[in-house]
């Protein structure tokens, strides 16, 4: 282990449903305040491709973190099945990058005005 920090440490850090909750809140926040500016509707696809994006770093950053707790304490199964959802919030991240960049991003850039894009 090396780090002075045993299993409870690490689950007392893992278990703290108020600083993840306050941590989604606000994010959730982001993108109902955007909604709520009520911008055009390609620049409001845009920000809530930012705002899932925002939540997708957040879970892998949480995955992330108990899957090298897991893997430090040698619980080599649980660091697996960690490592493969961390993977797939991975993946979803670049798809929505994918999504954003191939179009999206581009329309919102017209200026979000939907009725451009259907002449
Ligand atoms: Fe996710």
């Amino acid at each position: 282990m090396g780090m002075g920090m045993g299993t409870s440490s690490f689950v007392a850090i893992v278990d703290d449903d108020d600083l993840m909750r306050s941590a989604l809140e606000g994010l959730l926040k982001e993108g109902k305040e955007l909604i709520s500016e009520k911008p055009a509707p390609d620049v409001l696809d845009a920000g809530l491709i930012s705002a899932a994006q925002h939540v997708e770093h957040y879970e892998m950053a949480g995955y992330g973190t108990v899957r090298t707790y897991a893997r430090q304490l040698g619980y080599d199964a649980q660091s697996e099945l960690l490592q493969r959802t961390l993977d797939e919030e991975g993946e979803t991240d670049h798809l929505l990058t994918a999504l954003a960049e191939s179009s999206i991003n581009l329309d919102a850039e017209d200026g979000g005005d939907e009725s451009k894009n259907a002449a």
